[in-house]
C-alpha cells in the first residue's frame, strides 16, 4: 500500500513550480490531489498531467487565496469530489521585490495578501472541515528570508515571517482536534520565481550555501510529505528548514 493511499491533499498554487512538485509527490504516493491555482485552465492541465503520470485521482480548480469565498468553495468542491480533506499545503505565493524606501504601499499589501492572508483564509476554510474529521495536517510554505530577512524583500520576508507566527498559533489552537500544523522554509529553489535572478546574483547566492547547490523542488516536496505522513505524528508548530545550510 502506498503511503498516502485514501488521503486527500489540497495544494494551493500548484499549477507549476514547487506546488506542482508537491502535488505530484502526493499523487505518486497514492493520495487524491486537488490542484488549486488562479487559472482554472492551468490547474486543470496540471491536474490531468499528474493523473496521467501517476494514475492517481486528481481535480483541478480555480482558487484565489485572497478571496474568502473562493477558499470556502475550494474546500466544498474538494469534499464534494473526494469526501474528505486530510492535508492542506499553503504554497501559493508571489514576490514584488524592491528596496524598502522605494517600495510602493500597494506592492507591500499585495504580497502580504497572497502569502500571509491567503494561508489564513485557506486554513480557516479547511480547518472548519478538519474539525469535524478530528484530524488534519497543514503545511505552510515559508522561506529562509522569513527567518533571516533579505534586502529588497521587505514585503516578502515580512509575509513569510508572519506565516511562521501563524503556523505556531494554528498549531496551538488546533492541537486538541489532532490537527497538526507545521512550516517548511525553503532556501533558494530552482523555479520560475528564481529564474529571473541574474547570473551574478545566482553566483553570490551559491557562495553562501554550504551545500553549494540550488535546491530542486523535489527536496521541498519530500519535506512536506514527511510533515504530513505517519513519521511525524508528534510534530507540530515547527519550521523545517530545507536550505542546504544557508541559515542555521
Ligand atoms: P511560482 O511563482 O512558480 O508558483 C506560485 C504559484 O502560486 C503560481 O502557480 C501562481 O499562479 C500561484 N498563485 C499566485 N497567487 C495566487 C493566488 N492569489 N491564489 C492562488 N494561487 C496563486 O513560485 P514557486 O517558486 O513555485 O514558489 C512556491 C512557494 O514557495 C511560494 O510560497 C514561495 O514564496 C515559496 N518559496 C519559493 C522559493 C524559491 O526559491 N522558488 C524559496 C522559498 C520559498
Amino acid at each position: 500500500m502506498k503511503t498516502f493511499e485514501n488521503k486527500v491533499a489540497v495544494v494551493t498554487g500548484s499549477a507549476r513550480g514547487i506546488g506542482y512538485e508537491i502535488a505530484l509527490h502526493y499523487a505518486r504516493e497514492g493520495a487524491s490531489v486537488v490542484v488549486a491555482d488562479i487559472s482554472l485552465e492551468q490547474s486543470a492541465a496540471a491536474a490531468s498531467e499528474i493523473a496521467k503520470q501517476t494514475g492517481a485521482k486528481t481535480l483541478g480548480i480555480a482558487l484565489n487565496v485572497t478571496d474568502e469565498n473562493s477558499c470556502s468553495q475550494a474546500v466544498d468542491e474538494t469534499v464534494k469530489t473526494f469526501g474528505a480533506l486530510d492535508i492542506l499545503v499553503n504554497n501559493a505565493g508571489i514576490t514584488k521585490d524592491g528596496l524598502m524606501l522605494r517600495m510602493k504601499e500597494s506592492d507591500f499589501a499585495a504580497v502580504i495578501d497572497v502569502n500571509l492572508k491567503g494561508a489564513f483564509l485557506m486554513s480557516k476554510a479547511a480547518v472548519k472541515f478538519m474539525f469535524k474529521q478530528h484530524s488534519g495536517r497543514i503545511v505552510n510554505i515559508a522561506s529562509v528570508v522569513g527567518q533571516a530577512g533579505q534586502a529588497g524583500q521587505a514585503n516578502y520576508s515580512a509575509s513569510k515571517a508572519g506565516l511562521i507566527g501563524l503556523t505556531k498559533t494554528m498549531a496551538r489552537e488546533f492541537a486538541s482536534r489532532k490537527i497538526l500544523v507545521n512550516a517548511v522554509a525553503p532556501g533558494f529553489v530552482h523555479t520560475k520565481m528564481t529564474e529571473s535572478l541574474s547570473e551574478e546574483a545566482k553566483a553570490k547566492i551559491l557562495e553562501q550555501i554550504p551545500l553549494k547547490e540550488i535546491c530542486e523542488p523535489a527536496e521541498i516536496a519530500k519535506a512536506v510529505l514527511f510533515l504530513t505522513g505517519s513519521s511525524s505524528e508528534y510534530i507540530t508548530g515547527q519550521v523545517l528548514a530545507v536550505n542546504g545550510g544557508l541559515y542555521m
